[in-house]
């Protein structure tokens, strides 16, 4: 059930929209009348997906289970007054769904928005609410195809906005005041939750419950809040080649599919994959990349039959995969996890990347 204050708010929130100032293109005035737009302050632009930040339960203290993406961008903008106090924002509502739901499609008209909005030069950054399970996907794909200095935030919560010491409404000030902070410039996209700023490049999601959850445990995060404000540990610096794809015409993405490495393995996995459309695999291999003998048969097989494009990735928390001596379309993942792994290798693909350009995308040397 979501609250009545909630519910009040968004009753209200259209009453602003026709606002007669001269307010810059679909930003509008806080519906508290002691937070007027204040054209001294920074514009950023909200862009929701959905995800426990926009999560209902039934009660206070249901915190699995609920209706992720329940709530509406003016929800979740009204319920956090302090925003005025550091950014005018505007939302948009880019799909409202679990964050297991986010497809391509819907990737590529949240980077081309967030593009639009940066190209903007009365905007200052841009904060999107997403889901925490596949964030970290979200998050990666967009830093590798927008072109902006500006700060460029994901920010999720772990508990539903109608939970007891719901976390959303701190996470989204924090963002939003990250967004709007010239210091943020220059960073590529970031993560926050809980206090901390990631690295969307490599931060990634470690417990599927608990508040402290989005780390980068080889390297690091980039900064911290203090009452809310961010302190970075470092000046500004990006991923080593870090790449950039251009998506502004894009419409769909080759299908690219993970494969879990463990024991006893089924090696038709891979000839299914293929044979249901995948045009690049991804293995989440044991250790350092490791398959079985059959499975990378199969593989062989399906390079050989298909010129399928293969990542060997690992199924570890860290580590880097090498690839193994120079097998055209096989390449190993670097420092990427399987499900960045999964992002790249699809943007490569669309980019038309070929067999010499593969395989430097993920190594770190060069
Ligand atoms: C989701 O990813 O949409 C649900 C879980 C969460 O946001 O924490």
């Amino acid at each position: 059930m979501v609250s009545s204050k909630f519910l009040a708010l968004a009753a209200t929130a259209s009453l602003a929209l026709g606002s007669p100032l001269p307010l810059p293109a679909g930003f509008r005035l806080s519906l508290r009348e002691d937070r007027p737009f204040n054209a001294s302050l920074p514009n950023v632009t909200i862009f929701a997906t959905g995800g426990t930040i926009a999560g209902s339960a039934s009660s206070s203290d249901q915190t699995t289970g609920y209706q992720a993406g329940a709530l509406g961008v003016d929800v979740l903008i009204d319920a956090v007054p302090e925003l005025w106090n550091v950014s005018n924002v505007r939302g948009v509502q880019v799909s409202n769904v679990g964050s297991e739901a986010v497809t391509p499609a819907v990737l590529l008209n949240l980077a081309q928005r967030v593009q639009a909005a940066l190209d903007d030069p009365l905007c200052q950054g841009a904060v999107i609410t997403h889901g925490t399970d596949t964030l970290e996907e979200s998050a990666f794909f967009v830093d590798l195809v927008i072109r902006s200095e500006k700060p460029v935030v994901f920010v999720g919560a772990m508990r539903p906005a109608t939970a007891i010491s719901a976390d959303g409404p701190i996470n989204l000030l924090e963002a939003v005041t990250l967004a709007a902070d010239p210091d943020a410039r220059g960073r590529g996209t970031m993560i926050v939750l809980n206090d901390r700023i990631g690295t969307a490049f490599y931060t990634t999601k470690t417990n599927a419950n608990s508040l402290d959850t989005f780390k980068a445990v080889e390297q690091g995060y980039l900064g911290f809040f203090i009452n809310i404000k961010p302190k970075f540990y470092f000046a500004p610096a990006l991923p080593w080649k870090k790449p950039y794809f251009d998506v502004t015409n894009a419409t769909s993405l080759p299908q690219v599919d993970i494969l879990f490495g463990h024991q006893a393995l089924n090696p038709a996995l891979a000839t299914a994959a293929v044979a249901s459309g995948a045009k690049g695999l991804v293995l989440a291999g044991m250790g350092a990349g490791g398959w079985t003998t059959e499975g990378d048969a199969a593989i062989d097989e399906v390079i050989k039959n298909n010129g399928t494009a293969v990542v060997y990735s690992r199924r570890s928390m860290d580590g880097y995969v090498e690839p193994e001596g120079d097998i055209e379309f096989v390449y190993g993942g670097g420092l990427l996890n399987p499900q960045k792994s999964r992002i790249m290798l699809q943007l490569a693909l669309y980019a038309g990347y070929e067999d010499a350009q593969l395989r430097t995308l993920f190594e770190l040397d060069g």
